[in-house]
């Protein structure tokens, strides 16, 4: 389990922990530091792992994304290389590789069904994200097809929940806003300003979903029936999209904040609208349980307890 003290990978531990899987070998960054080509061929040499989760990357919001391409493009390459490279080595058997929906055109067709990937150009604030995480998803499809792993992708689209990072800076947009409403309430700010107009539509997953949609493809979905669709990975996403404006409204409530919203519209949108197409998912049987209300109320209260 790659990344276990992550959003995601925090998630999955859990939920494999909740499942009665509890052989779970986890390496810190510091024990092991997986740009390090060397230590990571150690770690698959001496624990031979039988699967492979990939929570582990290199993750920001627009603003990180935007003004740092270099390491979010070096680092994700060498983090899933070295990880999917040294899982075939040593006869991993199932890999799970997570990418995320910024892998798509920016004006994908909508709902984004999986052959959209390299359709069109993609959004410049995440350009060198995504073309890792293509990468990452070719990669596995490549040891399919050479060498026929069991090797698939995962693609969720925007994710939450506790653990997250709460940065003004770094984070993605609900843990940023659920932290400024915060913030502004306990400072009795007038208001809160917003990136953008407010006007992009975005789907949100609870990651505690997203770990059990993880679990649900490791027992039940093997790489060769996605590759035989002719797509190179699966799509998983809550079904259920809004506008930042109605999130903001909703995480304003949640919060308690009484001020006004404003939106500062100098700042990027990013892609007009991410909604994922999940049929794939939903007709082997899985679906998303938790409502954004109830995973809003639920990641306050963790941010209130951790904060
Ligand atoms: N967050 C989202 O909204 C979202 C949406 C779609 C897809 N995803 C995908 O889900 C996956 C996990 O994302 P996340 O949100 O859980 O990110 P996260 O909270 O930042 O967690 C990433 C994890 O990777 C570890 N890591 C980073 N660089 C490492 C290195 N060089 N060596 C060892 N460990 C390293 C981090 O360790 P430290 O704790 O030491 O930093 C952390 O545990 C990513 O592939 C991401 O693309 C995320």
């Amino acid at each position: 389990m790659a990344g276990h003290k992550g959003l995601v990978g925090s998630a999955i531990v859990r939920c494999l922990k909740n499942n009665g899987y509890n052989n779970i070998i986890e390496r810190t960054r510091k024990e092991l530091d997986l740009l390090e080509q060397n230590a990571t061929e150690y770690f698959f040499k001496n624990e031979k792992p039988d699967l492979v989760i990939i929570a582990a990357a290199k993750v920001g919001g627009i603003f990180a994304n935007s003004t740092q391409p270099a390491e979010f493009l070096y680092q994700n390459l060498m983090i899933q290389n070295n990880i999917i490279y040294y899982s075939h080595k040593y006869n991993v058997k199932k890999l799970l590789f997570l990418g995320s929906a910024c892998i798509y055109p920016k004006l994908a067709n909508q709902p984004i069904v999986e052959n959209e990937l390299l359709s069109g150009f993609l959004e410049p604030t995440n350009e060198a994200y995504a073309i890792a995480k293509i990468a990452g998803i070719k990669l596995c499809e490549g040891y399919f097809n050479q060498y026929d792993k069991n090797f698939l992708s995962l693609m969720p689209n925007n994710l939450y929940g506790p653990n997250d990072n709460f940065d003004l800076v770094t984070s993605h947009v609900i843990p940023a806003l659920m932290n400024k409403f915060h913030t502004a309430k306990q400072k009795s700010k007038k208001s809160v300003t917003i990136w953008g107009t407010g006007n992009p539509l975005r789907e949100f997953l609870h990651v505690d979903d997203l770990a059990n949609a993880i679990l649900f493809v490791m027992e039940k979905i093997n790489a060769k029936e996605i590759y035989e669709k002719g797509i190179s990975h699966i799509n998983v996403g809550s079904g259920f999209e809004i506008s930042i404006r109605d999130l903001a409204i909703i995480i304003k409530e949640v919060t308690g904040f009484n001020g006004e919203l404003y939106f500062d519209i100098s700042k990027p949108d990013g892609t007009p609208r991410k909604l994922l197409d999940d049929t794939i998912l939903k007709q082997k049987g899985w679906h998303a349980r938790i409502s954004l209300h109830d995973g809003l109320r639920d990641v306050y209260s963790w941010f209130q307890k951790n904060n």
